[in-house]
């Protein structure tokens, strides 16, 4: 029978504790970006792809395009991403992609530390359905909390140094890798990155089930 750790979720029970963590996000008024949300007709972007996913992707935030659709990395973010997956022959509905911030910031700005405390414990939850054997953080802000978040604090540093390297974590339900990436936009602002970026995800290939 199920503990409170959720040791053995079945996919219903996924389900609808996904449906939970989209449904207190469509309420949380708490966030500063609640406001801008309401006014601009946006949606809270909740993630994407199967909740049995070994691999789970955190970026971000969303752009405005995410916030428009809902769905993550759906931009030009998105389209560098897709690449990405496809160089190592994952299809998103193999994965799960999500972010830190679930909410747009204004002007794309960078998330404030309030934000990612604020959201951070949506992804806590979604991270404890999932069960992902493998999490790649996109850019420094998912890196910074996730390595925090799974005792790895003081092998934090520029992702300049730590991208496309592995680190192991315990969980409550086993070990884990975890793989700080850039953030696909990188590609997009120097396009020399892109060569580094494929070769970092050629680290994800030895955890392709
Ligand atoms: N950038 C992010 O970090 N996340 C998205 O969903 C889109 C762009």
């Amino acid at each position: 029978k199920n503990q409170n750790n959720n040791m053995s979720l079945t996919l219903e029970e996924k389900f609808v504790k996904m449906q939970e963590v989209r449904n207190d996000l469509l309420q949380f008024k708490e966030s500063p970006l609640y406001e801008y949300r309401i006014q601009n007709k946006y949606f809270p972007v909740v993630g994407e792809g199967s909740h049995t996913a070994h691999i789970l992707f955190i970026g971000e935030a969303p752009g405005k395009n995410e916030a428009e659709t809902g769905r993550p990395f759906c931009g030009k973010s998105g389209k560098v991403l897709d690449n990405m997956l496809e160089s190592i022959k994952l299809n998103r509905s193999d994965v799960y992609i999500t972010n830190i911030v679930k909410d747009r910031p204004q002007e794309n700005r960078d998330p404030t530390e309030e934000e990612i405390k604020l959201y951070a414990p949506f992804l806590d939850r979604q991270i404890e359905i999932i069960q992902p054997q493998v999490i790649a953080t996109l850019g420094r802000f998912s890196m910074t909390y996730i390595m925090n978040l799974f005792g790895l604090k003081d092998q934090i540093g520029a992702i300049g140094e730590l991208h496309g390297k592995e680190f192991v974590a315990q969980t409550n339900y086993g070990p884990i890798a975890i793989i700080p990436l850039y953030h696909p936009a990188v590609a997009l602002y120097d396009g020399s990155n892109k060569e580094t970026i494929l070769k970092d995800f050629q680290v994800l290939t030895k955890y392709i089930k």
